[in-house]
């Protein structure tokens, strides 16, 4: 299999980067980041999710990021539901994406969603039935698909029957989440293979958070097997504040410089990607999390 001449950015930072800060991010902020990202080019914003405040607080004001965004034509503003309630938010939002997501290990599953995986299927069912219905398309997540932090390892095989599930309820996209960051490549090929074996690799995306700086080998790798989407987030965010030494997504900003050097188009501007990246870094307190930025604003001073 040849790389992909182009490859589809799916930018989380504003989802799953500020969903682990502990400072609550205000809604001004996460509409000016996501406005942004929208100019630097990003053709996909994940922008919130409508699910337990309880839960987690950081994307209680969803709607009301929703709402206030200028929303760019030929861009999408997917958000994440995890059941019926959030589906409703989502559609009185005017989503035209919602994610579901599901996980390769039991206890993952019931520490982020309270249920098992078979539990958590029968509440996606009529969720993405619903979607598909009103005309929103439907985009399945799958989290640990190398290892879990509860259980260790996960087998490629239990990947692979999860990613068929999620195709059989319609999502349209299957991105493949190493949610700790621990994969290293001959892993990441191994469960590629698996999941292959089920599905087109035009269905599928990748979603790696960098916790042991692995998550550029493990791209690479994937865009040798011709997977051409990539999940990332600006500046690097992300980080849950309660497991000492997680990190959050590959910053965007790497996976662009990546990209652009082996000649994969991505329609995204580098310079104003960083500067997006700069301001919500600052905005946090701290620097970007993308060497890349760095270097860049290095170089501007
Ligand atoms: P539960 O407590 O079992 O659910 O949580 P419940 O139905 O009993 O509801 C509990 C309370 O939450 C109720 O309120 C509900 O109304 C409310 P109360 O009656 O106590 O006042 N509630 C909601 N409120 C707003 N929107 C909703 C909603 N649903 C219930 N949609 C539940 C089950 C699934 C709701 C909960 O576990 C939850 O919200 N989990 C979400 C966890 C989450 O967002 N995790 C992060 C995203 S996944 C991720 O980051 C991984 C990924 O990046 C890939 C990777 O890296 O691996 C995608
Ligand atoms: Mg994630």
């Amino acid at each position: 299999m040849t790389r992909p001449a182009a490859v589809k950015l799916v930018e989380v930072g504003p989802r799953d980067g500020l969903q682990n800060e502990a400072v609550p991010v205000p809604t001004a902020v996460k509409v000016e980041l996501i406005e942004a990202l929208a100019d630097a080019g990003m053709p996909v914003i994940e922008s919130g999710s409508f699910v337990s405040p309880k839960w987690v607080p950081q994307m209680a004001d969803t709607g009301a990021v929703l709402a206030a965004v200028r929303r760019r034509p030929g861009v999408s503003y997917p958000v994440l539901v995890p059941n019926a309630k959030g589906l409703e938010d989502a559609l009185a939002a005017g989503c035209e994406e919602v994610a579901i997501f599901a996980a390769a290990s039991e206890s993952f599953a019931r520490r982020n969603t309270n249920c098992s995986i078979d539990e958590s299927f029968e509440r996606f069912a009529p969720v993405a039935e619903r979607a598909l219905a009103a005309g929103m398309r439907v985009r399945g997540y799958i989290s640990c698909v190398v290892a879990c932090p509860y259980e260790g390892p996960v087998a490629p095989a239990a990947v692979a029957d999860v990613a068929g599930r999620l195709a059989d309820l319609g999502c349209y996209e299957i991105s493949l989440g190493d949610t700790i960051g621990v994969g290293t490549p001959a892993q990441v090929v191994a469960m590629l293979e698996a999941v292959e074996a089920r599905l087109p690799v035009a269905r599928l995306a990748v979603h790696f958070h960098d916790t042991y700086g692995q998550a550029l080998a493990n791209i690479l790798a994937s865009l040798d097997r011709g997977i051409a989407v990539v999940d990332c987030a600006v500046a690097g965010l992300g980080g849950c504040p309660y497991a000492k030494g997680a990190t959050g997504n590959v910053a965007s900003e790497d996976v662009v410089y990546l990209l652009h050097g082996l000649g994969i188009r991505t329609g995204v501007d580098l310079d104003r990607l960083a500067l997006a990246g700069d301001r919500i870094s600052a905005h946090l307190g701290r620097p970007s999390g993308s060497r890349v930025a760095r270097a860049l604003a290095g170089k501007r001073h």
